[in-house]
């Protein structure tokens, strides 16, 4: 509340700031030789040449505050930006924000007094770090990591606030941040504040958030004697309008990723910075249901370098729907302006332009903006100044103050951002917000992740996905329609003839960017697993994967008859299936008899149909009435895999599997338990769960 009203009393300035920064055409507001260079300029153009000393960067950038961030998917790289921008427009903190992957940490016992660092931490797998904090997890957490001096304690001087994001469904629980502030503290450096643990398991992750941060914030102001201030909205990047540039310029970015795929020279390496453009070979639908559809695509990667082994994950990069763009683009008041060219420049050295420009509105909106997502309380409570009515501007405020307020009106309907303007503006068009808010407040899109459901040894230049599409039907409103997925059915009904597909209302640039995905082509990486059959095929193996969870196991059964055919010994073959009948979901339902036949009595095909009998049968309870066999499997050192999109499933089948042993073997619960755990960190019992 209290920030809010002081938001009010500097509407004005900040509608001044920001309105300028919106609506000031040609002007150029950064200080670099080339104006208009993107900050993009290659694929790994952005990291070229930059220090990776975080202490350097710090000092030459005139910095006293890095907000540090661990994230697979976006939410904590969100929350890092968001500290950053309060830490200055709150504290005059100079901020900037950091991908751990970007630095190196042997000179943190340097890091000088009155700085501070943040930690924004997610937790991923089983316990483990997101990607891109592997190497600092390592070495930080790793036995007595060398600093570049001998002071004792070595982080000594380090002052630093943690929030870890996690799921308390998990083992693991936030370990990522219990871990990471547990290694500093141990080398000497001085917590702020207590170290936040958000959970998404109980839906609380953006009000754990909020509700971590005041008192850290107080603790920080009291430690680094700062004042507060009235929060001014100052916008992270510029916007100008090129108007001796059109959409068809050459070097207007439309969509594409990078430099290369500008200039139409894309070449590998193919990763997470510079996707590869795939050719779909092929796509079907698995159901028979017509409410709901489960896809089946093939995607080339022949002409790629691209390589995968069994049990890897394939990256999908979607596109918005024209719907959901135009909504954005409606509400904005930015319909009109859609194909024209901007440029953006970042008006701090650290910050990053998240997209390549010079660009247009549309293809920010289209293919760099997680618009579709949930809306935090935070941005909303940004925006309000810019609201285009008062009584607008009253209402933002208070679903910026007021939680349940805001979960009654905007989590429980499920809003985006578009909606939520548009809920709350009625037919006002938003002209005063910032373009640069949106930037700065709204995710950069994220690939999906999908297990990939064929075999390399099979297969090793088309890797197949199978995806469910998302749609939740919601009670007197549009349906929520998944991003990636919804996508993929227009693709998917695209090479089947349909030239301009739009499952469930919605349409796609489906050619994309310069119509450099026509043919149907779709933008992937390839991200490598641990989740692997064991190397000696004559290994058994168990398998328990309902629904979409049996894509790997696809892969894993696909794979064992390969090696059967070509002569060598394969392990027995268990595998676990449910799904609602028979008729309708039963994914692979011919290809498993076909590997029936080669693999012969080495596979059992176990199947749980839920609706179908009186009572609901899921694998769990087809595990237990096979409670001997797979008891005595495990005695042969079985490996246990257990993939899926239900988390719950995944937490009774570990559980199943310990009562399993228990009674199996007649020993006590507890440590029928322990054999479990010993199993995990044996990488004997593996695990693919998706949320
Ligand atoms: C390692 C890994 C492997 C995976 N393997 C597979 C696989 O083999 N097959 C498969 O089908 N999936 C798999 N997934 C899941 C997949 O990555 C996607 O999450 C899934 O397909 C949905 O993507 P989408 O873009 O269609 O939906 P999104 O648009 O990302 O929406 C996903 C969900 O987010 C929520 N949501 C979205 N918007 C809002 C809003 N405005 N308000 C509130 N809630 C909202 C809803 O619950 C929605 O269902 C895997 C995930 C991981 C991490
Ligand atoms: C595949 C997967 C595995 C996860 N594993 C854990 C875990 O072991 N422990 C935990 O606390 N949270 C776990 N989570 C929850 C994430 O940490 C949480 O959703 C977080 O908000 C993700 O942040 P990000 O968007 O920055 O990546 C997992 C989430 C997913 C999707
Ligand atoms: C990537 O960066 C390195 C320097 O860090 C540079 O030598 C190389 O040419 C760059 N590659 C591309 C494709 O820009
Ligand atoms: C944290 O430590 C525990 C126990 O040592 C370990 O099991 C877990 O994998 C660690 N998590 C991370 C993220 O390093
Ligand atoms: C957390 O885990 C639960 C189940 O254990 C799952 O239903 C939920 O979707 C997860 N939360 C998020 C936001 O991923
Ligand atoms: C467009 O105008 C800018 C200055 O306003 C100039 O620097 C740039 O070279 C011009 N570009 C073209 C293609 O004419
Ligand atoms: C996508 O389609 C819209 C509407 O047809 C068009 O205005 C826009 O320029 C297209 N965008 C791209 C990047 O092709
Ligand atoms: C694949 O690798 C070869 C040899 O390294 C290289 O010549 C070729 O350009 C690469 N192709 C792509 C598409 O990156
Ligand atoms: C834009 O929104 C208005 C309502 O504010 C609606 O009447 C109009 O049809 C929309 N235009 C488009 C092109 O979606």
């Amino acid at each position: 509340m209290a920030q809010l009203d002081t938001l009010d009393m500097i509407v004005l300035a900040a509608i001044l700031v920001g309105t300028l920064a919106y609506f000031t055409k040609g002007t150029y507001w950064g200080v670099t030789k080339d104006p208009y260079a993107s900050s993009y300029a290659a694929a790994n153009g952005s990291k070229a040449g930059k220090t990776r000393n975080i202490v350097e960067k710090m000092e030459e950038s005139n910095k006293n505050c890095v907000v540090f961030y661990g994230s697979q998917t976006g939410t904590a790289e969100d929350y890092a930006s968001r500290l950053a921008k309060e830490g200055k427009s709150r504290f005059g903190l100079e901020t900037m924000v950091a991908d751990l992957e970007d630095y190196d940490y042997e000179n943190l016992d340097t890091f000088p007094e009155g700085h501070v660092a943040m930690f924004v931490l997610a937790t991923y797998g089983e316990g483990e770090p997101t990607d891109n904090a592997v190497d600092f997890n390592e070495f930080i957490t790793g036995e007595g990591p060398s600093f570049t001096n001998d002071a004792d304690p070595p982080l000594g001087n380090l002052k630093f606030v943690a929030f870890g994001l996690g799921n308390n469904t998990y083992e693991h629980y936030n370990s990522m941040v219990r871990n990471v502030t547990a290694a500093l503290e141990k080398l000497g450096a001085q917590r702020i504040g207590a170290a936040g643990e958000g959970d998404d398991g109980a839906g609380t992750m953006e009000e754990d958030f909020l509700a971590w941060k005041d008192p850290m914030w107080t603790e920080l102001q009291e430690k680094m004697g700062l004042e507060e201030r009235e929060a001014v909205y100052e916008p992270v990047f510029a916007i100008t309008e090129r108007e001796n540039l059109t959409k068809d310029s050459p070097e207007v970015y439309l969509g594409e990723p990078n430099k290369m795929h500008l200039e139409g020279t894309a070449r590998g390496p193919f990763n997470a910075h510079n996707p590869y453009i795939a050719p779909i070979a092929e796509s079907r639908e698995l159901f028979t249901d017509k409410a709901r559809n489960c896809l089946h695509m093939e995607i080339d990667i022949s002409g790629s370098n691209l390589s995968y082994q069994t049990g890897d994950h394939i990256a999908i990069w979607p596109t918005n729907s024209g719907k959901e763009t135009d909504r954005f683009l409606n509400v904005t008041g930015l319909l009109s302006k859609r194909d024209e060219v901007i440029s953006v420049k970042a008006l701090d050295a650290t910050a990053k332009v998240p997209f390549p420009t010079p660009t247009t509105y549309d293809a920010v909106v289209r293919y760099h903006m997680e618009i579709c997502a949930p809306v935090s309380r935070q941005f909303i409570a940004t925006l309000a100044p810019f609201a285009p009515t008062e009584a607008a501007k009253a209402e933002m405020a208070k679903l910026g103050s007021d939680k349940d307020y805001f979960h009654e009106k905007i989590s429980n309907n499920y809003l985006n951002i578009a909606q939520a303007l548009q809920e709350v503006g009625g037919d006002e068009k938003w002209t005063a917000i910032p373009f640069s808010a949106f930037i700065e407040g709204v995710n950069k899109v994220q690939p999906r992740y999908y297990s990939i459901s064929s075999s390399s040894l099979v297969q090793k230049d088309k890797i197949s996905v199978t995806a469910i599409v998302e749609s939740i039907d919601l009670k007197d409103r549009e349906s929520l329609k998944g991003v990636t997925t919804n996508y993929l059915l227009a693709l998917k009904q695209c090479q089947h003839g349909d030239s301009s597909p739009d499952p469930h209302g919605l349409t796609y640039n489906i050619t994309g960017p310069r119509n450099k995905y026509d043919g149907v082509h779709v933008p992937v990486h390839v991200r490598h697993s641990n989740f692997k059959l064991p190397s000696d095929p004559s290994k058994p193996v168990i398998m328990v994967g309902p629904g979409t969870g049996v894509a790997p196991f696809r892969a894993f059964v696909q794979e064992r008859a390969q090696q059967m055919k070509s002569g060598q010994p394969v392990g027995r073959t268990l595998l676990f299936f449910g799904c609602r009948k028979q008729t309708e979901d039963f994914l692979y339902s011919n290809e498993w008899k076909g590997y029936k036949e080669i693999l012969g009595d080495k596979f059992d095909l176990i199947t749980a149909f839920s609706r179908e009998g009186e009572t609901k049968v899921y694998v769990q309870h087809r595990l237990q009435e096979r409670a001997k066999e797979v008891n005595q499997l495990l005695e042969q050192k079985a490996y246990f895999y257990v993939c899926g999109d239900a988390a719950n499933m995944a937490r009774e089948v570990n559980t199943i599997l310990g009562k399993i042993i228990s009674e199996q073997r007649s020993i006590p619960e507890a440590k029928a338990e322990e054999i479990v755990k010993g199993m995990r960190s044996a990488n004997q019992y593996q695990e693919d769960v998706w949320s």
